[in-house]
């Protein structure tokens, strides 16, 4: 019996058979390809390590990959298995190795994977790149542990290809409220004085708490089983690349990469294998051509967490020269996606998400 999805319920579902309109928008390759002509914003159905071998060299800024845990997961039926350290390090080294002569001198990757996962990817990421940094991402959920503490984190590797990289600190600072201005011959240092409080933006650091995974009640998530939400994607691409720049994505799963690279203006390529994750993403691109929001990230900053007020009384003063109907339909709407938020969290906490 099918199931029948709660009201608040967003999750993108459309199962195979009614998602043909989406899968035809997919392309496979059979050749290797001299430029990006054919595989620019489009989404490639197929195993990344023959669709990477068919991709021409040096031809990407960034690439962000996600590939599958070690850990035994089923992608719509396909099973990962949980294999030896050894086995998924050869594993781990043999995508990377496909990967790698596809990214432009100056470019830059991030590899998502959780504590245990850690241990190899950063190891064998070093063999191919300068490793910059390791991110550490407090996710909320995870399931409690009876003899272990529950896992609440989850790594994002950074590294580049050469020293020669684009870094773009304003892009994701964190406007924080400053709660002991410091002033220099009575003027805010470092910090900016509007009528709704003080602010100041903060350079982010290697540890993101900021972000929560996707919760059925927004619009952006999918029945993919681990779905990246579209902020943290945002952050790594607004740090790392420019718009225009061509963003690839290796392990596509629900389609979030290319999603938000089309959201903030640059081109995507992303390979997937499963065809109905290829729907979803396909189905998710089309719904961002009519919305390029991203939840978390409000007209070009990202604000620290609980700070609603904050954020709307900012937007109020930014929107008062214009209609104050304008105004308070998008505070409401805000609100409307911060509490439901709050309200699956809830849930969460509870486990009964
Ligand atoms: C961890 S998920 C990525 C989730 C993605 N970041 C998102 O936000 O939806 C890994 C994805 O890689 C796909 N995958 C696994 N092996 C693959 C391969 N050899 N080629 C292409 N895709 C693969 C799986 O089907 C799965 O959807």
């Amino acid at each position: 019996m099918a199931t029948i999805k709660a009201g608040r319920n967003k999750t993108i579902d459309t199962p195979l058979s009614e998602g043909q309109v989406y899968l035809e928008r997919c392309i496979t390759l059979t050749e290797k390809q001299s430029d990006l002509c054919t595989v620019m914003d489009k989404t490639i159905l197929g195993n990344m390590l023959e669709v990477c071998a068919m991709l021409p060299t040096k031809s990407v800024d960034l690439i962000i990959a996600d590939p599958p845990y070690n850990l035994t997961k089923s992608f719509n039926g396909t099973t990962f298995f949980k294999r030896k350290d050894a086995d998924y390090e050869e594993y781990t080294r043999q995508w990377l190795s496909t990967v790698k002569p596809l990214l432009k001198d100056n470019g830059s990757i991030y590899v998502c994977c959780d504590w245990e996962t850690s241990l190899i990817i950063g190891k064998v990421l070093s063999e191919f790149f300068c490793v910059r940094n390791r991110i550490t991402w407090q996710r909320e959920k995870g399931r409690g542990a009876k003899a272990n503490w529950k896992n609440g984190m989850e790594d994002i590797w950074f590294a580049t290809n050469s020293n020669d990289y684009a870094f773009n600190l304003d892009a994701v600072k964190i406007r924080k409220k400053v709660i002991a201005p410091y002033r220099v011959d009575g003027k805010p240092k470092d910090w900016t004085e509007t009528e709704s409080g003080n602010y100041r933006d903060t350079c982010p650091s290697n540890f993101w708490d900021d972000i929560t995974i996707p919760f059925w009640s927004m619009a952006e998530n999918t029945a993919h089983p681990t779905q990246k939400s579209e902020k943290l994607i945002a952050k790594i691409m607004l740090a790392s690349s420019s718009e225009t720049d061509v963003i690839f994505d290796p392990f596509l799963g629900s389609g979030t990469t290319s999603v938000v690279a089309k959201k903030l203006k640059r081109h995507y390529i992303g390979v997937e294998v499963e065809a109905q994750y290829c729907v979803w993403a396909e189905q998710r691109l089309e719904m961002a051509e009519s919305n390029s929001e991203i939840q978390g990230y409000v007209n070009g900053v990202f604000w620290e967490r609980n700070s609603l007020s904050e954020q709307n009384a900012i937007m109020s003063e930014n929107l008062g020269k214009k209609s104050k109907t304008e105004s308070k339909r998008k505070l409401k709407k805000q609100t409307l996606m911060i509490d439901t938020d709050n309200y699956s969290k809830t849930l969460l906490d509870f486990g009964e998400i």
